[in-house]
């Protein structure tokens, strides 16, 4: 029998280990897919601080390995675990980089060593591979924190022959994040003057990670058809269109899929009541919990409840959602926020609970169960992004009978299915001018249908009926996998 294709699967977040956003939740269940479909596939990240303090069963497999970068040779411990459905995670221990209380920075912002901080886990991962002797075919790099991965193996990996066959995917989740740093501190991350020019790390006369994986990367994918082709754009690509364009034939949109072992209101263990499409009485009993957890006004439970669950930063849509907040309460519908993110954005959104308290309530920070809770027991998920990469939230929201209205941008549009009352079909609503009033029309649509039993009911069963589980996207991995495995660093 042939041997299983080796893929080592590289991300700086991997859900339930450390989190920020979608990319965990994609890198904590894909691998499972990809398994699945006989693939040996490994996961690596850093050993950041929750996940030390967290009560994971992980155990130290290898002490002062040793990583050159640059200059310097810095010692990395090694640690291990295997997850329930069998997929060995590595974790990449150094205290001074990846000991702190977040992942990419803090309260003033980024943390000014994230360069050294993830070309050392880049390079890391290299030597750890070769020591341990798991001869990958395929390296999956996601977003800029692995940019470097694809880099190092078509220059100092070049010659190695442990990694000749190595080829490499690099996914983009999000192309506003660049990972940008400036230009003199190419030696700190181990690669020679060379490296810097148009067609290699530079970007703007700095360095770009992003960049970097772009452009000495195999294969590219990004996280839905929809934004594959946005990112070919100057209004969409942030910068990166002219790279994306000049390498489209490698570029491949593969819709994310989720993980309905985590996502399932029939059987998620962070809600009171159980429900499913067969039996919805449970999504009440939630609504009713949520309702006085957040302190909202009884009278909520007879009315469309809304919700938004997403970080605070400009892409999400925030100055919509403060123009619309309060045409939406008028509407005689409650608003349940929960963000974490840009202060400005949560002194606005503070202050306008405050003065429609009852009606509104917003949670501030990063609080997994209550977004489980919050999916569950509202009627209605806003996600009024100015762009979206892939977005998860209103893939779950079908799930749980919460009835998405979004833009009609990147994944968005690629999941929702704009409801027609008429002929009863579609799951959610969608706006495409990004405007409020626009957004304000579909909100208004989604409450008149609220308000009729029947149609309520139709479009709230179809959502819950679409499955977006991994198979078939796990399927186009693969198969991207052995289209460029044994290609290796001197090709492409
Ligand atoms: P993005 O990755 O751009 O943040 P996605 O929709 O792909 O957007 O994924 C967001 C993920 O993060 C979802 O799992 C969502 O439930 C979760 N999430 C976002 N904000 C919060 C928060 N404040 N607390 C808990 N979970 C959150
Ligand atoms: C990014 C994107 C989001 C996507 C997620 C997972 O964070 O902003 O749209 O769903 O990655 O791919």
């Amino acid at each position: 029998m042939d041997e299983p294709l080796k893929v080592w699967f590289l991300a700086p977040e991997v859900a339930p280990f450390a989190k920020t956003g979608g990319l965990a939740d994609v890198a904590g269940s894909l691998p499972s897919a990809i398994r699945r479909l006989g693939i040996d596939v490994r996961v690596g990240l850093p050993f950041y601080r929750t996940v030390k303090e967290a009560n994971f069963s992980i155990k130290r497999v290898l002490q002062g390995l040793e990583v050159p970068l640059g200059d310097k040779t810095l010692p990395c411990d090694v640690l291990e675990t295997r997850t329930s459905e069998g997929i060995l995670v590595y974790f990449f221990d150094r205290e001074d980089f990846f000991d702190r209380a977040d992942l990419y920075g803090d309260q003033d912002g980024d943390y000014p060593d994230n360069l050294e901080r993830f070309a050392y886990f880049s390079r890391a991962a290299l030597v750890f591979a070769k020591e341990s002797g798991f001869c990958f075919d395929v390296v999956h790099c996601h977003d800029w924190q692995t940019g470097l991965i694809p880099v190092y193996l078509k220059t100092i990996c070049r010659s190695d022959p442990f990694f000749s066959q190595a080829a490499s995917v690099f996914t983009i989740h999000n192309v506003g994040y660049q990972g940008l740093f400036p230009a003199d501190s190419l030696s700190a991350c181990g690669l020679p003057p060379s490296e810097f020019h148009p067609e290699g790390v530079e970007y703007w006369g700095k360095i770009s990670l992003l960049k970097a994986g772009i452009a000495y990367a195999n294969a590219i994918t990004a996280v839905s058809p929809r934004y594959s082709r946005e990112i070919q754009t100057s209004e969409f690509g942030m910068g990166m269109d002219g790279i994306l364009g000049n390498r489209s034939v490698d570029l491949y949109g593969i819709l994310n899929g989720v993980d309905y072992s985590a996502w399932d209101p029939a059987t998620d263990k962070h809600i009171s009541v159980h429900y499913s499409v067969g039996n919805m009485k449970g999504k009440g009993a939630c609504k009713a919990a949520l309702v006085r957890e957040m302190g909202l006004d009884e009278c909520i439970l007879d009315r469309p409840l809304l919700a938004v669950i997403s970080r605070l930063t400009v892409q999400k849509g925030y100055d919509l959602l403060l123009d619309v907040a309060e045409d939406v309460i008028g509407m005689d519908a409650g608003l349940v926020i929960l963000a974490a993110g840009e202060k400005k954005y949560q002194q606005a959104l503070d202050a306008l609970a405050q003065e429609h308290h009852g009606r509104m309530a917003v949670r501030i920070g990063f609080d997994d169960p209550l977004a489980h809770r919050i999916m569950a027991g509202s009627d209605m998920l806003l996600v009024p992004s100015r762009y979206e990469p892939c977005g998860l939230t209103q893939i779950y929201a079908l799930k749980y009978g919460t009835v998405p209205i979004v833009r009609a941008t990147g994944g968005l549009d690629d999941t929702i299915c704009q409801f027609d009352p008429k002929s009863g079909e579609g799951t959610g609503f969608k706006f495409t001018e990004y405007d409020a009033t626009a957004f304000l029309h579909q909100i208004k649509a989604a409450l008149n249908a609220y308000h009729d039993r029947r149609t309520w009911r139709k479009v709230v069963r179809n959502g819950m009926n679409a499955d977006f589980s991994w198979e078939e996207s796990a399927r186009e991995y693969v198969s991207l996998y052995q289209q460029i495995a044994g290609k290796g660093a001197s090709h492409g």
